[in-house]
């Protein structure tokens, strides 16, 4: 499974991406607004840092304007996604857009069939958001096996990307169900890292070395 992290805060992805286990970006508008930064400066310096897939979402609610601004977004870089709300002028967008061979990224996803249906119009990526669903009764993991079981019936391409995450069992959940791709904020991605009997073994092994006698190999 693929890992992104989902901001657009330029010190968060730097960090991240150092660490090796980055492979994209997803940014909304909200990430955008919390930079409190020019957009355009915002994302050509995303561009600069990470070398893999980057979503930009687009604003306008008919498809000739999703079009037109897909089109810019994707002509500022060859990592550029378009993500583009579920909507049906989103929909129209996303079938006109794969067929100029943009990558599109449908958003805002929160049933089995509307991703369906976004796999039908060539989307690129589907995102479904785990924890909003969550948060009213529903279950995030479910919908990502279902979403999994449609598109391996039927061998849509489209890859599953899992959004909207704030807990590690919702990773493991997106993992578990065959997601393609799991999306979440930096702390979320230094949260998978951690585990108490961790520190405490390595606090341990360390108290130990100190009863070694000087090592030159560690010197
Ligand atoms: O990619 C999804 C994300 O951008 C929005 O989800 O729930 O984390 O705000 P949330």
């Amino acid at each position: 499974m693929q890992l992104f992290i989902d901001t657009a805060n330029i010190d968060q992805i730097r960090t991240a991406w150092s660490w090796g286990i980055i492979d994209g970006v997803t940014t909304n508008p909200t990430h955008i607004a919390a930079t409190g930064r020019d957009f355009d400066e915002v994302l050509a310096e995303i561009f600069r840092i990470a070398d893999g897939p980057i979503s930009v979402e687009s604003v306008s609610l008919d498809a000739d304007g999703i079009v037109r601004e897909g089109r810019r977004i994707a002509a500022l870089h060859k990592n550029a996604v378009v993500k583009v709300p579920i909507i049906v002028e989103g929909l129209k967008a996303v079938k006109i857009l794969s067929g100029e061979g943009i990558r599109t990224n449908v958003t805002l996803c929160f049933s089995p069939l509307q991703a369906f249906l976004a796999a039908k119009a060539g989307a690129t990526y589907i995102s479904p958001f785990i924890h909003r669903l969550d948060m009213v009764g529903h279950q995030g993991g479910e919908l990502i096996s279902e979403i999994r079981q449609i598109y391996d019936n039927y061998g849509y391409q489209t890859k599953i990307l899992a959004a909207s995450i704030r807990n590690c069992r919702q990773v493991l959940d997106a993992a578990l169900a065959g997601a393609d791709v799991a999306t979440m904020p930096f702390d979320m991605l230094e949260a998978l890292y951690q585990h108490p009997l961790t520190a405490d073994g390595l606090r341990m092994f360390l108290n130990d070395w100190r009863k070694v006698p000087p090592s030159k190999l560690f010197s």
